[in-house]
């Protein structure tokens, strides 16, 4: 069996100010101080703390990451963020089609993908996420969906490069509610025969993280399933002691 090591991502969403890397202060003393993390622990703030994080976060092995990347390199895109500026704000991961960009901003499966092959281009690992809405899982549609979305979402340089994949049901983002886990291991078993089916080997070990409601208290018993090989943390990740909390159940 190959052994994935995990990783345990926090996406501030559009929160956090200049006062917030103190926050980011006291992760990295909990860090330091306690046992080592068994997780690559990633921190995705809002574009404007990029470079503060990623140099803060240098000295504890926190890594920082963008929430989302424009698919060109550079150009006339007023007020979007390039792969290439998160890569030289020292970003090494960018989150691409979070359920909010999908429904906000209208991105298709096509446009995720241009923006995971930007990233790769830029030497970013990009996290690329799929998940079904309430309405789809009521219907019974949940797999459909999300093979849908891996086919279209996910970039054949995922053979060569390394892709993360995040599974957030877009109806556990920020809800509470999380899937039994059962129903986190029947789609996260059914998200690696995809990656299997379509990259061999290597999909074996493409990395895919859970994400929606994911708290100090459901945690463990997440990453315990088979095929959860970590999380994108959103609201638990704006609390360093919380954020440790589940870094720690790795
Ligand atoms: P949540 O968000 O942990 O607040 O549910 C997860 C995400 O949207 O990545």
């Amino acid at each position: 069996m190959t052994t994935i090591s995990p990783l345990i991502a926090g996406n501030w969403k559009m929160n956090g100010l200049t006062h917030s890397l103190d926050e980011l202060a006291e992760l990295a003393r909990l860090l330091t101080t306690g046992a080592s993390p068994r997780a690559v622990v990633v921190i995705c703030p809002p574009a404007t703390l990029l470079a503060a994080v990623a140099a803060q976060g240098a000295s504890s092995g926190i890594l920082a990451g963008g929430q989302d990347c424009h698919m060109a390199a550079s150009g006339a895109h007023t007020g979007d963020i390039s792969a290439t500026m998160l890569a030289d704000a020292g970003a090494q991961y960018v989150i691409v089609g979070h359920s909010e960009r999908r429904t906000d901003h209208a991105e298709t499966d096509d446009i995720v993908r241009a923006k995971a092959e930007a990233a790769i281009g830029a030497g970013l690992k990009p996290i690329i996420c799929v998940g079904e809405t309430e309405a789809q899982r009521d219907a019974g549609h949940a797999e459909a969906v999300v093979s849908a979305q891996l086919a279209g979402s996910i970039p054949d340089a995922a053979e060569q490069h390394e892709v993360v994949v995040a599974y957030e049901p877009v109806w556990a983002i920020g809800t509470g509610r999380t899937p039994s886990l059962e129903d986190i291991a029947a789609i996260h078993g059914a998200i690696r025969a995809r990656l299997v089916e379509r990259f061999g080997e290597r999909g074996e070990t493409i990395r895919i993280l859970y994400g929606g409601s994911m708290k100090p208290q459901n945690a463990r018993e997440i990453l315990d399933v088979e095929n959860v090989n970590g999380g994108l943390v959103g609201g638990a990740s704006l609390l360093a002691k919380d954020f440790y909390t589940i870094i720690s159940a790795v």
